[in-house]
């Protein structure tokens, strides 16, 4: 997208409204309302441990050669769904990429407050560069394709339903010989497990986008996808920090680690995290599909 082609998309509030108006268990109206200066404190709770998310995508491939590739004077970068920043952060602090050369990054997100929040932790090799408050199923098709598009842990909370969109427009946002990278967990890992659970046991809601629906999706729209797989646990023996994380993971800050315990289905989803000593450890599966 060219700088000019944003402004009838944007937004100026804290968040924009999606493509449908927000209805009851709409998870993607909860995530952006949750998005948000009021939901800070919510999004801090979980980054206690959802770090961990970032500094494994960071481990996971030899960064400086893997972007060194397709580095270039000029290049430019699209992160879709920029949240918070979390994963170039992790980039600047646990790999070498500072010798790169700059990269024009592009922060795409439909909630202002987390295009803010990223902007403001962006290090070298990254410069801040444009700023696009929408979804990404609202991306224009002529966008200007970009040398590297990436969402990492992002696509959770778009619509099953809209899924085909997206990826099309994720698929023309990169330029031939470009470099993609969806990561996103799977079907059967904490975040996908976790919320059919408390859609089952606490309130029904549209239920998470899985990275193999996305897989599906971006090659349904003419991506070659290869697939990387990565395991680990992220846990805790202190029951307000499992609190925090779990009720940031469902969007919901009203329903206690209690409640959620005693809740039907979602209470034996939790029982299995916990160990003898009531120490909470949650297992992630996450696909990294490479374009
Ligand atoms: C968990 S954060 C992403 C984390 C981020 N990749 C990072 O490095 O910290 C999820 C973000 O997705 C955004 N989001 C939700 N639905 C979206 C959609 N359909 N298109 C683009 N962004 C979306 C939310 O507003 C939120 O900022």
């Amino acid at each position: 997208m060219t700088s000019d082609a944003a402004p009838a998309s944007r937004t100026t509030g804290d968040t924009a409204q999606p493509g449908q108006p927000g209805r009851p268990g709409d998870t993607a109206q909860r995530s952006l309302e949750h998005w948000s200066e009021a939901g800070r404190a919510e999004m801090e709770a979980f980054y206690a441990l959802a770090t961990e998310d970032y500094h494994q995508l960071a481990l996971a491939a030899d960064w400086p050669a893997t972007l060194g590739a397709v580095a270039h004077d000029g290049w430019r970068l699209l992160d879709v769904a920029c949240g918070s920043g979390k994963f170039p952060t992790a980039l600047t602090t646990y790999t070498d990429i500072a010798d790169l050369p700059e990269l024009a990054y592009d922060l795409l997100d439909p909630s202002t407050f987390s295009i803010a929040e990223a902007r403001a932790q962006l290090r070298p090799p990254f410069r801040a560069a444009e700023e696009f408050a929408i979804t990404l199923q609202a991306l224009p098709t002529d966008t200007e394709p970009y040398d590297v598009v990436w969402a990492t842990h992002a696509l959770y909370a778009l619509r099953p339903d809209e899924l085909g969109d997206a990826a099309a427009r994720f698929v023309a946002a990169l330029r031939p010989g470009g470099l993609g990278l969806v990561a996103q967990a799977t079907a059967r890992s904490h975040y996908l497990a976790f919320y059919d659970a408390f859609r089952a046991g606490v309130r029904d809601e549209t239920p998470y986008t899985s990275a193999e629906q996305v897989r599906d999706a971006l090659e349904s729209a003419g991506a070659r996808v290869r697939t990387q797989v990565i395991t680990y646990t992220s846990g805790t023996a202190d029951r307000s920090v499992a609190e925090g994380f779990l009720q940031r993971c469902a969007f919901d800050d009203t329903t206690s680690l209690e409640e959620m315990e005693a809740a039907p289905v979602l209470g034996d989803y939790l029982a299995g995290c916990r160990d003898a000593s009531g120490a909470y450890s949650f297992d992630h599966e996450v696909m990294l599909l490479w374009l």
